[in-house]
């Protein structure tokens, strides 16, 4: 029986990746949930399986070195999944301060958790000794490589120099950083995921698709930053989940892998998308301020993960997927509604 360490599993992606899991292993598994509910965790996306009798749920943070030793002292973790994070580029424009510490600190605590727990001695060269089979994964995203022009050829690789340019990006490729050096230093066995823009249900309605979503909901018209011509790379939160299972189970100590479903469009595209879904106008939203040091345009290039690992997205119709995302808000309203205008409140303070 494999047994589990997710942190962040009240948050979108993590949420998503713990549903995943316990549907794909049935009875054999064991999950500890470590969240600290900060305002993007919901206890309630995860209402059903923190229920399991295979799923504890350990509320707490990242960075608190007794908390954590303790959870590996309890269970003999297999496999660490380190989605917690703060997660929003404008909020970390607003607070930068928050992200190094949850982001960079929180990371280094995980990593010397993990490290101690699975530490079994040295070889007789003096090389650390660690348990069999054990794996800590680094969920973290494109934004590391920083962004490419419009019409640049070029894709990231994992040979892509990083190059941040927001305080969430930089204090994400410094926790990959940490990562590696923890590596390569202690020999922790690590490995690092960087994935392009999730779509999906239970996204905070902060982030781009569920804002517009809910505005339009709202009877509130969606807002686009800057010229509108920036570009994500979107990937169904599904086709990450399934990815991050293969990288941490069978993907190789010490590398990276990009996460990506060759899913570049431009922001205004993807809004069109959605006001045509709702039968609404096309030129029906309002222009706003843009976001300070806006990266033009991500795209990845996912050739490692699909030739060394044979993971494929089974998402690959983004409107179906995207009017799959706007039916669940449309169902759950429950869900969404409590946060949406704290959330408008701060976007129109910032003039967005
Ligand atoms: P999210 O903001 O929706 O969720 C983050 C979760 O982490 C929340 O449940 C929150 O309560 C928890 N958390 C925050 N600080 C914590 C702390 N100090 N201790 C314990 N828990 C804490 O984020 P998300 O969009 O689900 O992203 C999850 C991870 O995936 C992040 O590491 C993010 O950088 C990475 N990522 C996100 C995307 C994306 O498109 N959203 C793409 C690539 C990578
Ligand atoms: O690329 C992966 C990253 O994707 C993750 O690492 C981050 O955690 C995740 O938040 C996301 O970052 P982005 O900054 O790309 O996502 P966001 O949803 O904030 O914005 C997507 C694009 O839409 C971006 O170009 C800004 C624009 N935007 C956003 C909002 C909220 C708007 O035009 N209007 C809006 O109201």
């Amino acid at each position: 029986m494999k047994r589990y360490l997710v942190t962040g599993a009240a948050g979108f992606i993590g949420a998503n990746f713990l549903k995943y899991l316990l549907k794909k292993y049935e009875e054999d598994i064991y999950v500890v949930v470590l969240d600290k509910l900060t305002y993007a965790g919901n206890l309630g996306t995860i209402k059903d399986e923190i229920a399991d009798s295979r799923v504890r749920f350990v509320k707490g943070d990242i960075r608190n070195a007794e908390l954590v030793a303790n959870i590996f002292a309890e269970t003999d973790i297999d496999y660490v999944v380190n989605f917690a994070a703060e997660s929003h580029v404008d909020r970390s424009i607003a607070n930068p301060q928050l992200f190094l510490e949850t982001n960079i600190l929180g990371t280094q605590n995980m990593l010397d958790c993990a490290r101690k727990a699975w530490y079994r001695g040295k070889d007789s060269e003096g090389k650390p000794l660690y348990a069999e089979g054990k794996k800590f994964l680094q969920v973290s995203t494109d934004e590391v490589y920083g962004d490419l022009a419009l019409d640049d050829p070029a894709r990231f690789t994992e040979e892509t120099p990083y190059r941040p340019s927001s305080p969430y990006s930089s204090t994400k490729a410094s926790s990959d950083l940490l990562v590696r050096a923890w590596h390569r230093t202690f020999g922790v066995r690590a490995t690092i995921s960087n994935c392009s823009n999730n779509y999906g249900p239970y996204q905070h309605v902060e982030k781009f698709i569920p804002r517009q979503v809910t505005n339009i909901l709202c009877g509130m018209r969606p807002r686009l930053y800057g010229d509108g011509l920036n570009v994500r790379d979107w990937i169904h939160t599904e086709d990450h989940s399934a990815a991050v299972w293969e990288i941490l189970t069978r993907g190789r100590i010490g590398e990276t892998y990009l996460v990506g479903a060759d899913g570049e469009r431009s922001n205004i595209e993807v809004l069109r998308a959605i006001l045509r879904a709702f039968g609404l106008p096309e030129d029906d939203f309002d222009w706003v301020r843009d976001r300070p040091g806006h990266d033009r345009r991500y795209a990845i290039d996912p050739t490692k993960l699909r030739r060394e690992l044979g993971w494929e997205p089974r998402h690959t119709d983004f409107i179906e997927g995207l009017d799959q995302t706007i039916a669940w808000y449309r169902d759950n309203e429950d869900w969404w509604r409590p946060a949406k205008e704290a959330t408008e409140a701060r976007y129109a303070a910032q003039g967005q």
